[in-house]
């Protein structure tokens, strides 16, 4: 059943995940604590996804998806809270030209890109044209919803003609085409879902939940769940 096996299946009981997926949840709750406004979480939380992505490189993951704002957090937010996610992102985006050529990072931007005005759009696709050779790779999660991802996937595939889909065909079209899966989805702030977060491609990710808050997470639990992760036995459906 060679193409039933999800991509990124080849990892067994003892190796370290190759793609780890992060839904970094919990800032506003993290700045109420301090009884700042929300957007203080958001700041420091930018702060921690920068120092975790550092991490996790050095040592040797070779994928990382973060999931920083959603399309229900777009609709839903207030345009304060959201302009300043949408600032910190335009933060991140420059760090990241000035840093490309000297880091071996591939980034990616996955989501609706239609809430950017043209020159950030331009920005974020030159970045994806200059470092797509990079092996070691980062996936952005803004603007994304599961369930939106999947609606333009059809819509691309019946644009195209096809009357009839593959599982093949349906992976081609989302926008983490190419990537494979996450092994271990972790979700920061204590909520045990997934809020349409890569839907199609966490149907054999590993889930892991903390309670940490985001803003306060740390490279050693990074390390306590790379190594729960190893102890983890993936099956895949099948038998022992
Ligand atoms: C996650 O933190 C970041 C985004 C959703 C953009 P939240 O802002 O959801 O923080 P909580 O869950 O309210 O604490
Ligand atoms: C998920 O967190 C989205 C991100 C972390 C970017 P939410 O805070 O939006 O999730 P819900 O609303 O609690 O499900
Ligand atoms: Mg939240």
């Amino acid at each position: 059943m060679e193409q039933n096996k999800p991509n990124g299946a080849e990892c067994s009981v003892g190796s370290a995940p190759r793609h780890i997926a992060f839904i970094m949840d919990g800032n506003g709750r993290w700045a109420k604590k301090r009884g700042m406004p929300r957007e203080y979480g958001h700041v420091q939380g930018a702060k921690v996804f920068r120092r975790i992505i550092e991490y996790c490189g050095d040592i040797g993951i070779e994928i990382v998806t973060v999931y920083a704002l959603s399309t229900e957090n777009y609709a839903k937010r207030p345009k304060k809270e959201i302009d300043t996610i949408l600032t910190l992102f335009e933060e991140y985006l420059t760090d990241a030209e000035r840093d490309a050529p000297s880091r071996d990072l591939r980034v990616c931007f996955i989501g609706d890109r239609s809430i950017f005005a043209p020159d950030i759009r331009e920005r974020m696709a030159a970045l994806e044209r200059a470092t797509m050779s990079r092996k070691k790779r980062l996936n952005v999660a803004i603007n994304y919803g599961g369930r939106a991802e999947l609606v333009a996937a059809f819509n691309k595939l019946i644009a195209s003609g096809k009357t009839n889909v593959t599982e093949a065909d349906i992976e081609a079209a989302l926008y983490t085409a190419g990537c494979p899966d996450p092994d271990i989805i972790v979700r920061t702030g204590a909520e045990m879902r997934l809020s349409n977060f890569l839907l199609w491609q966490s149907a054999y990710s590993e889930l892991y939940f903390t309670d940490t808050l985001w803003p306060d997470f740390t490279e050693s639990e990074v390390d306590k769940i790379i190594a729960d992760f190893k102890g983890r036995k993936r099956r895949y459906g099948a038998a022992e």
